[in-house]
């Protein structure tokens, strides 16, 4: 009520008070309950900043081995769920399919879709943390027409899903320990992101009442699209683009910066930071590990540090505040861990998806709590009389 501003993509305005994620645009500081980004990268697994995020605490010995315990409990999926992934073409893109199975996971759970009861809250919180990995792995094997392993229960979240994702029924397949380590500390990186495009997605679905897996349904949704979670498989189609055209990165940039067609440089620019993106920092120290690790020799990556050795000392970047984002270096390394380009962004997802719940568990739990409903600006045409198709 009163004066309505006028704010598109909401650059100015605060929808809602959180307690979950600092970020801090001009320092480049990100700190989820108040732990620095660094910090957990370097000492903390992918389930235990999910506690984290989701109940506020680092959690003890014992609690962490009682959410471990419960998540590799639910990993399996419903005969039926699993006969779901038939009816998408072999060639559909994993994005759609993991929304698509999330949302139809509260026909499977319709017991437990109340927001208001904490029980019913939590075990579609483990159910979620569980399946996401077993969907996404199924996903990939459907587009791959490989078949489906069972989730493994004496391994990890994590090397669970490499094996789902690569292994095959007949042949044992060993995790390589370093790989499931580097797509941990990756998942660490993508796990909150305070109001995201996807996270105010799944906060705005849920403010209606929503069930949870609706509203993580819709922020899958949301993070496909190129200038958000998409931006991953986006960036290694350009350096892909811009090798197969002989690798010529200045008539590149020249076109980004003319903004011909559109032409964005895939990975740079931030709504939040303008100075560096904590995270790129370190996922650039670990794509050189993890590529030096496995043998790789990628043309793409003299591309990518041409490309932003390039766009740092332009003025045009530099004017715009255009630094190296998360997405920037996250693709070359999934591709050197053997993913095809379209799987990088559901790998997103799989981070992002604690960030989800725990924001949208805020959400409900705050008294401060509407419904989201956004006012407008109406600039359409006065009252005018309604004309007989005859006449117009
Ligand atoms: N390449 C070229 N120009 C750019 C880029 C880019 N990547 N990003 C922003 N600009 C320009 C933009 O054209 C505008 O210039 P001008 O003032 O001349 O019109 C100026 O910089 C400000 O851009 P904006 O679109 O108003 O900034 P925003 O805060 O609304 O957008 C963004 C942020 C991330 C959507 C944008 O920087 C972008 O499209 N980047 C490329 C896609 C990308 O990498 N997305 C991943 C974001 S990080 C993680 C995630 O969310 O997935």
């Amino acid at each position: 009520t009163g004066m309505v501003t006028l704010d598109p993509g909401f650059v100015n305005t605060a929808s809602c008070a959180s307690e979950i994620t600092y970020i801090d645009g001009d320092a480049g500081i990100l700190r989820y309950r108040g732990y620095p980004i660094e910090q957990l990268a370097a000492r903390s697994s992918f389930v235990e900043v999910s506690y984290l995020l989701i109940y506020g605490e680092l959690p003890t010995q014992a609690q962490l081995d009682e959410f471990t315990g419960k998540i590799s409990r639910h990993t399996l999926l419903h005969e039926d769920l699993k006969r779901f992934f038939d009816g998408f073409p072999r060639d559909a893109h994993p994005m759609p399919v993991l929304s698509s199975a999330v949302s139809a996971l509260s026909t499977f759970y319709q017991d437990s879709l109340n927001p208001f009861d904490d029980e019913q809250v939590d075990i579609t919180t483990i159910r979620l943390l569980a399946k996401l990995p077993t969907i996404a792995a199924y996903a990939y094997k459907k587009s791959v027409g490989q078949p489906f392993l069972y989730p493994d229960n004496s391994l990890g979240l994590v090397e669970n899903f490499l094996r789902m994702t690569f292994g095959l029924p007949a042949e044992p397949y060993e995790v390589d320990p370093a790989l499931a380590r580097a797509l941990d500390l990756l998942l660490i990186l993508h796990a909150d992101h305070e109001q995201n495009c996807s996270t105010a997605t799944v906060r705005l679905v849920g403010s209606s009442e929503a069930n949870l897996f609706a509203s993580v349904s819709a922020g899958i949704n949301a993070l496909f699209g190129p200038l958000h979670g998409g931006a991953n498989q986006a960036v290694l189609e350009m350096l892909n683009k811009i090798h197969a055209d002989g690798g010529d990165v200045d008539s590149f940039v020249k076109k980004v910066k003319n903004k011909e067609d559109g032409v964005r440089l895939m990975g740079f620019g931030h709504r939040v930071y303008k100075n560096y993106d904590p995270r790129a920092a370190i996922i650039k120290k670990t794509a050189d590990d993890v590529l030096g690790k496995l043998g790789v020799q990628d043309p793409l990556l003299d591309i990518a540090l041409k490309l932003e050795e390039y766009a740092l000392s332009d003025d045009y970047f530099v004017e715009r505040k255009l630094y190296p984002n998360v997405d920037f270096y996250t693709g070359l390394i999934y591709k050197a861990m053997g993913f095809p380009t379209r799987m990088f962004t559901v790998l997103f997802a799989l981070g992002r998806l604690p960030g989800w719940i725990a924001q949208w568990q805020e959400m409900i739990k705050d008294p401060a709590r509407k419904i989201g409903r956004p006012r407008q600006v109406y600039i359409g045409a006065a009252e005018r009389d309604y004309a007989p198709i005859t006449a117009r």
